[in-house]
């Protein structure tokens, strides 16, 4: 496994959960001594217990030494970061074809090379090529398996998945039967449970990975301009979102709206479908309006919590709950609360931040004149405004009189539609949420 990142260590520690002998490669020196340390470097909820388990039954193990890594190997996956590239959206794929340039020169006998990052179509036939030039006399086989984990319940997510994918060459005579084998034979656990792998061509299955990310976020921009639509006619998001997710064919999850989509995947992967489809000359117009909507969304928090405050919010001080893209993970990467947090601090107010297990993380992204505070409860303390951002648990138990007692003011807007608006007017705050009636 090359790369233990996000998905290079969840799938490299479930892989070896279904018994396979797993070498993950990490070049990151920091990365790489706490995960030999035994200590998981991101947060991902049973990912410690999982991984600890796998070094101690031996199928685990981490290293830089690549050669090392893939020796003996059936299969090795390229599961490095491919983030937009500087200035035009596209998938930057140098750690991609550095990985395979690498993996071609360690490798010493048969392989299925397989691309484990979500990568343009075609980059798996590139990197057969950078293989076949660097190896000529190397036999080897290129795969695709996209992979479809979440943050926060990625260990879920690859073991019980809704379907896995994989593309092979399928114009290469026989050749990819043999990768074909090789994947089956990694994926038995998954076929014993019955969950549906689609094999694929190369092109369909790196497609296949950019549509669904690109179609989730449709449904989440589509929901957004729901409760945006509900709050000028008087309607109730979440009797909309139920209302449309009850017919099967449209579905009930990815209807919440909230502040827009972040996180490391649907922003630069949304992107990066357009202009695969404009040097190809397709239409993308939807994938393009649901990035628009999403970014006038984000940009549009900063004005709605303004408004809630009254038109300013210079010399007040403001509460700030939830840090990450989303609840259960440290990422930081494009979460809501950066322009939120910085606007507000631009605009002359004290900002009291806290989240349960970003606050380290979000320090790098966060302006530096804001109060890391120890809990929800002191944040809160004095503050004349709370804005909840991200929905982690541990703030849906706040109760409202508490917030009351704590706060100087009484605004509390909320971003994720946690809270009861009866229950906040009962204890007597000014409380507004997202596409439902305050
Ligand atoms: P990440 O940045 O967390 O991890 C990538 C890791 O690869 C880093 O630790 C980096 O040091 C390491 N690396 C880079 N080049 C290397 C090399 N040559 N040898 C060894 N290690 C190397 O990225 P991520 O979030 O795990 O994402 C990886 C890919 O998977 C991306 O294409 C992403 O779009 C895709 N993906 C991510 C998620 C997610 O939830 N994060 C889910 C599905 C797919
Ligand atoms: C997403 C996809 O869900 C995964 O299937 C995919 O593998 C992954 O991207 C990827 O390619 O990396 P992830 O970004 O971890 O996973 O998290 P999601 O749960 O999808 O949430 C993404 C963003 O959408 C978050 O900011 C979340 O708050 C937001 N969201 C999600 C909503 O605003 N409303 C919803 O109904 C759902």
């Amino acid at each position: 496994m090359i790369g233990g990142g996000y998905v290079g260590l969840v799938s490299g520690a479930c892989f070896a959960e279904f018994g396979v002998e797993v070498a993950v490669v990490e070049t990151h020196p920091g990365r790489l001594e706490s995960l030999r340390q035994g200590r998981i470097p991101i947060y991902e909820p049973g990912l410690d217990t999982l991984v600890a388990a796998n070094i101690a039954a031996g199928r685990l193990s981490f290293g830089d030494d690549i050669r090392e890594a893939v020796a003996g190997a059936e299969a090795v996956f390229i599961a490095v970061g491919t983030p937009p590239r500087n200035g035009d959206g596209h998938a930057d794929l140098t750690y991609v074809f550095a990985a395979a340039e690498q993996v071609a020169q360690a490798l010493s006998g048969y392989a299925v090379i397989v691309t484990k990052s979500t990568v343009p179509v075609g980059t798996s036939r590139r990197i057969a090529e950078i293989v076949r030039h660097a190896r000529p006399d190397l036999e080897f086989d290129v795969a695709s398996n996209p992979e479809f984990l979440r943050e926060g319940s990625a260990i879920a997510d690859f073991m019980r998945p809704d379907r896995v994918v994989i593309g092979t060459d399928v114009t290469q005579d026989g050749g990819s039967e043999r990768a074909q084998e090789v994947m089956r034979r990694l994926y038995r656990p998954l076929y014993l449970i019955e969950a549906p792998i689609l094999f694929t061509s190369l092109e369909s299955s790196e497609l296949i990975k950019y549509a669904a990310n690109s179609f989730l976020a449709m449904k989440i921009s589509f929901i957004n301009e729901m409760a945006d639509l509900c709050e000028r006619v008087g309607g109730d998001v979440h009797d909309v979102a139920r209302g449309i997710g009850l017919d099967g064919r449209i579905g009930r999850k990815f209807l919440h709206a909230g502040p827009g989509y972040g996180g490391s995947c649907f922003p630069k992967d949304t992107l990066a479908l357009m202009r695969i489809a404009q040097e190809a000359g397709a239409s993308s117009r939807l994938v393009e309006a649901t990035v628009q909507v999403n970014d006038a969304r984000k940009a549009s928090m900063g004005a709605r919590i303004m408004s809630a405050c009254g038109g300013s919010v210079r010399g007040k001080t403001i509460a700030v709950l939830g840090l990450t893209f989303k609840p259960e993970t440290d990422d930081m990467r494009d979460a809501p609360s950066i322009p939120i947090v910085h606007r507000l601090v631009e605009n002359g107010a004290a900002v009291r931040v806290y989240d349960p297990v970003g606050m380290e993380a979000a320090r790098a992204s966060m302006p530096e004149r804001v109060t890391y505070c120890a809990d929800a409860l002191d944040a809160a303390r004095d503050a004349d405004a709370l804005i909840l951002v991200t929905e982690w648990n541990a703030f849906r138990a706040i109760a409202p009189a508490r917030l009351r007692d704590l706060m100087r003011g009484r605004i509390v807007i909320d971003l994720r539609n946690v809270y009861d608006p009866a229950a906040m007017a009962a204890a007597g705050l000014d409380y507004s949420s997202i596409g439902r009636p305050s």
